[in-house]
């Protein structure tokens, strides 16, 4: 589908657009894909809360291992919501990320499996995590206890995906001396880039300093409602600051993504004809075959502008707010 096919669309007929999304990713499902040179660590990351990080890690992890590959979420934000989503215990009593940061404990010793997706794992986050914070300042290699676990960690896995807290502090550092690539989940509201610069400087600082491998691979426009000029008009915004960075297919703000996680479930066991579900399994695969060098077309995808402005600014010209859609 063509970028300029679609802008016709979105905010025309987000019916037709979601069946004929419902067809494609439908279709593709329960394909292989392309299994990575060696693990893949990806650390999703935006210091804003809730603009779909946690959702983007469950669903996107459970994505990747329906389509047959083997992924570990690890849980870095003691709210522990990924845990929850992907129906983890996380009492205080588990032994979970804080005993591998704090005490050096193995990943292979908190590791679980997760329940109803075969080939997905969790390292849970306990309520204990809130101190790590602080605990993590006065330790030998603060920064890179993260690294060093997953490195120490000899399970086969194509994928690891991070979910870290809504801040910047030494969690969030930990976790992109860890990864090769960040995962920006952005989503598509009033004042949506605000901070980003703060991101991505430190993104650069961790680069210099910690880990030259790092890199921005991916930025995925979330709560995308197309019905609201707003949200068209952010996804442009950002399509045109990070033209090669942004998945096509853009997460629709579903009922659906919102409701799975009470059930300690991902949207792609609790509602897998959704349109949430599919646009989750469609970056997924996007995200596979991207690293691959394989062309997608992706869905849901508003159009792009072109030419590349100034640094990310705030969308402070943009004002409305948008109501779910089921
Ligand atoms: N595509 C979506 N449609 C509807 N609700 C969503 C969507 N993505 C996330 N949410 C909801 O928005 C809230 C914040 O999402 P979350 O993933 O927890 O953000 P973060 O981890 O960045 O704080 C949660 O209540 C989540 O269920
Ligand atoms: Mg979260």
């Amino acid at each position: 589908m063509q970028d300029s096919e679609t802008i016709d669309h979105v905010d025309d007929t987000p019916i037709a657009r979601a069946a004929m999304a419902a067809v494609a990713a439908a279709g593709r499902a329960g394909e292989g894909l392309p299994r990575p040179a060696s693990t893949r660590v990806i650390v999703v990351a935006n210091q804003k809360g809730g603009v779909g990080k946690t959702t983007t890690t469950v669903n996107l992890a459970a994505a990747l291992a329906m389509h047959g590959l083997r992924v570990l979420v690890v849980d870095l934000d003691p709210q522990g919501n990924a845990s929850t989503a992907l129906g983890i215990d996380h009492h205080a009593d588990v032994p979970s990320i804080y005993d591998v940061l704090v005490e050096g404990k193995p990943l292979a010793d908190v590791v679980q499996p997760v329940r109803d997706v075969e080939g997905l794992f969790c390292v849970p986050a306990t309520i204990d995590l809130a101190g790590a914070e602080i605990e993590l300042v006065s330790l030998v290699a603060r920064e890179s206890r993260l690294q060093r676990a997953i490195t120490a960690y000899e399970q086969p896995l194509d994928y690891i995906l991070i979910d870290c807290p809504p801040s910047l502090g030494l969690l969030t550092v930990n976790a992109l001396v860890a990864g090769q690539e960040v995962l920006i989940p952005i989503q598509c509201e009033y004042y949506a880039l605000e901070g980003l610069g703060q991101l991505l400087r430190n993104v650069e600082l961790v680069r210099a300093h910690l880990n030259p491998t790092l890199h921005v691979s991916t930025i995925l426009l979330t709560m995308y409602d197309a019905r609201t000029r707003l949200a068209a008009q952010v996804a442009e915004e950002v399509r045109t600051h990070f033209a090669d960075q942004v998945l096509n297919t853009a997460i629709p703000r579903s009922v659906r993504i919102s409701e799975a996680p009470s059930y300690g479930q991902t949207v792609l066991t609790y509602d897998p004809g959704s349109t949430g579900a599919l646009s989750y399994l469609e970056a997924g695969r996007e995200l596979a075959l991207r690293a691959a060098g394989l062309a997608t077309d992706g869905f849901a995808a508003p159009a792009v502008g072109q030419q590349r402005n100034s640094a990310a600014a705030p969308m402070a010209q943009h004002g409305s707010t948008m109501e779910d859609n089921r």
